[in-house]
């Protein structure tokens, strides 16, 4: 059985992703079964890193978000609009979604998991949180059966570029947002990186998931790294600290037990912190439960390969399921958002 899937966006994570979908050889055998049947691109003049048949690129969007022979589309366009009309349109059309938008997600993210829970899709969303670290699916599964506390994170590979960068060279912030520009880590408008708005998206997103209760965007409390300066570096340096900046979900906040305090901020860690040591585009998330404790993830968390790694490993879980059968069940029936018990957001 081959399932067919339409990309939304041939950008940095959409030609990672078309990579890995190419050369199948030593990956997943489900690889085998998907066709990339359409992409949708706003120019077909621009050169492409990869290579793909010129009747496959489309800039009508919506002629994959409605073909009847797409089974998962995958967006990769970022951005707010035309992102979330297309996933709604999609659903409604009974796809299922692969998506890299935090933006999205983060904001609308209970209207797109009702749509599909109503029209019977999955929406997995890997890709938005810490680039190719998985930490979607464990939060939501494989913690499950703890309280959670806390999470704190190091969620934005831009940033931690930067000040890592600055520590170790003392380089200059804007030569550094550069190189970081270059290497395919920062968003199209980087002040989403550099004010910590990227970082804000991924801490909803996973606070939704690890608190189970609805968190709203605009409750994050959110100050970005403009202000850190060499000096204040040094300083830190000095005193056994490294500046970072930490996106926190602390369920532990005030006298309130149902309190939540949400908040992304440079902040002081000292050197023997484990997030400390945590340098250039990884990203690093330290997740208190009860009774586990802390557990930290911690990988590569932008740029193409990294990020096309955790939509791919998406793409092949929604392929596992629609190609198994009742001999071949599929192995993971809690996979989706459409869950609700694992994602009330
Ligand atoms: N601009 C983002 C970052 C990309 O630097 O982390 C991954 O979401």
């Amino acid at each position: 059985m081959t399932v067919k899937i339409g990309l939304l966006g041939l950008g940095t994570v959409g030609t990672g992703t078309v990579e890995i979908l190419q050369e199948p050889q030593g990956r997943s055998p489900l690889l085998k079964a998907i066709e990339i049947k359409a992409v949708g691109v706003r120019s077909l003049d621009k050169p492409r890193q990869v290579n793909l048949p010129p009747e496959v690129l489309t800039t009508d969007l919506e002629t994959i978000v409605t073909d009847p022979d797409i089974a998962i589309v995958v967006e990769l366009m970022g951005g707010l609009e035309p992102a979330r009309s297309l996933i709604l349109q999609a659903i409604a059309h009974k796809k299922h979604i692969v998506t890299a938008n935090k933006a999205v997600i983060a904001r609308y993210g209970p209207e797109i998991y009702e749509a599909a829970n109503q029209h019977g899709v999955y929406v997995l969303l890997e890709a938005a949180v810490g680039g190719g670290i998985p930490i979607i699916k464990p939060l939501k599964q494989s913690l499950g059966g703890n309280r959670i506390e806390s999470i704190v994170g190091i969620l934005n590979g831009t940033t931690n570029y930067i000040l890592s960068r600055m520590t170790s060279e003392g380089a200059d912030f804007d030569e550094v947002l550069t190189a970081a520009q270059q290497l395919g880590y920062a968003e199209a408008d980087p002040s989403a990186d550099v004010d910590g708005l990227d970082a804000a998206d991924k801490i909803a997103i996973l606070a939704s998931l690890g608190f189970g209760g609805r968190v709203k965007r605009e409750d994050v409390a959110c100050e970005g790294i403009r202000s850190v300066s060499a000096v204040d570096i040094a300083y830190a340096d000095r005193l056994g600290f490294v500046i970072k900046l930490l996106a926190i979900a602390d369920g532990n906040a005030g006298e309130n037990s149902e309190a939540l305090q949400l908040r992304v901020h440079p902040t002081l860690i000292a050197k023997a912190h484990p997030l400390a040591s945590v340098n250039g585009v990884y990203n690093g998330v330290l997740v208190t439960g009860d009774p586990l404790g802390q557990v930290m993830f911690y990988g590569r968390g932008a740029g193409a390969g990294p990020t096309a790694s955790a939509v791919v490993s998406d793409v092949i879980n929604i392929v596992g399921i629609i190609t198994s059968s009742d001999e071949n069940p599929a192995l993971d029936p809690l996979l989706s958002c459409t869950h609700q018990h694992y994602c009330q957001v």
